[in-house]
């Protein structure tokens, strides 16, 4: 029997994203827990980039396809009876992109586990740019943070996916929200997302100013940090007593110096949030949540720009230039 071929990016080494090139290989074969899903888009995740870099741990063996955020149809459905052939299907956070193929891929194969239906009206590029900046901002917020309405929250590096997610989901629980960008049309179009201020994030000390000009004697309750380095400390002097910090990425360094006196006056709590922690069940929890605030406040993903699935590497260049919510690959044409 003729065995069909599929297009798939995979890297064979570790190294630059560049290293990433287009293969034909056959089409994988789901196993009984699996489903095969055809993708229509993937959805691309600066961790992506990290792994192919070898900065993340334990990565599947290379030639290996990243893409963790993906969103199809099932073509071969596994045997929980959950889903059917035809299915629009979203796909939550699992082992997909991270120890085994990923969704820069025209078909993968999926623990049911980690499926869940597209949401009812929402568009394959709305269902692929969510769930895993969503489930990282709720675990952030809710999970961890137990945010609460009326409270103030930071939000650092907010036009990225897990910035914009965390800026629509804090005000879909009723928070005041401080965004930052460091170009002036992004901050407007960060107010236009719901962002109460917009700071500019240029230069943290100026930032911080900014942000005490507005809050007077107030100080915030919840930090969702992006950004590390330098921003952890300016983190640290806008939080209030018993402020919570979690520290979600490190775009702006890996390492921070921080001033110890003011925690331990501040009794601040800083902890590390990591998307990869939810259990396959609790991320079902989240998303159904997710997907309840999010249509509830009337808000949808927020998408930067879609790339043909040819221009992957065009796709990772945008990401890197900073973009206003999610890149997106359109997979199938
Ligand atoms: N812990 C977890 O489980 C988890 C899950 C998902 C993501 N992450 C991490 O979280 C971080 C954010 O992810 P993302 O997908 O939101 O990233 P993203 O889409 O690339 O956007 C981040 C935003 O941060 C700003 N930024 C980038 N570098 C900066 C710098 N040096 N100084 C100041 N601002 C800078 C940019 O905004 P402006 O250009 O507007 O200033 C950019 O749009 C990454 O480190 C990612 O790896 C962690």
């Amino acid at each position: 029997m003729k065995e069909h071929l599929m297009r798939i990016w995979r890297f064979h080494e570790f190294g630059p994203i560049e290293n990433l090139q287009l293969d034909e290989v056959p089409t994988p074969e789901p196993g009984a827990d699996e489903s095969l899903v055809e993708l229509e888009y993937a959805a691309l995740n600066p961790a992506d980039k990290f792994l192919v870099n070898k900065m993340y741990p334990r990565p599947g063996k290379p030639p290996m396809a990243v893409g963790r955020d993906g969103s199809g149809r099932i073509v071969k459905p596994g045997n929980s009876g959950r889903f059917k052939e035809g299915d629009s299907v979203v796909i939550l956070r699992s082992d997909i992109g991270v120890r085994r193929d990923g969704t820069l891929a025209e078909f993968v194969t999926v623990p049911e586990e980690s499926l869940a239906p597209l949401p009812d009206g929402w568009s394959f590029e709305e269902g692929a740019a969510a769930p895993l900046v969503h489930l990282t901002a709720w675990r952030a917020l809710v999970h961890q943070g137990e945010i609460h309405p009326g409270q103030t929250v930071l939000v650092t590096g907010s036009s990225g996916g897990v910035g914009t997610a965390a800026i629509q989901l804090a005000k879909a629980f009723g928070c005041r929200v401080f965004a930052m960008s460091r170009k002036e049309e992004k901050r407007k179009e960060l107010l236009d997302l719901g962002a109460d201020h917009a700071l500019d994030s240029s230069d943290p000390g100026k930032m911080e100013e900014e942000a005490k000009a507005i809050l007077g004697e107030e100080r915030v309750h919840l930090v969702v940090e992006n950004l590390g380095g330098p921003f952890l400390q300016t983190s640290i002097n806008l939080s209030g007593e018993h402020g919570r910090i979690l520290v979600i990425g490190l775009l702006a360094g890996l390492k921070s110096e921080i001033v110890l006196g003011q925690i331990i006056f501040k009794q601040t709590r800083i902890e590390g949030v990591q998307v990869g922690a939810w259990t396959a069940e609790e991320a079902q929890i989240a998303w159904a949540g997710i997907v309840e605030k999010l249509d509830a406040s009337n808000q949808r993903p927020v998408i930067d720009q879609v790339f043909p699935f040819e221009e992957v590497q065009e796709a990772f260049t945008r990401l890197d230039e900073g973009p206003l919510g999610k890149v997106l690959v359109r997979v199938k044409d």
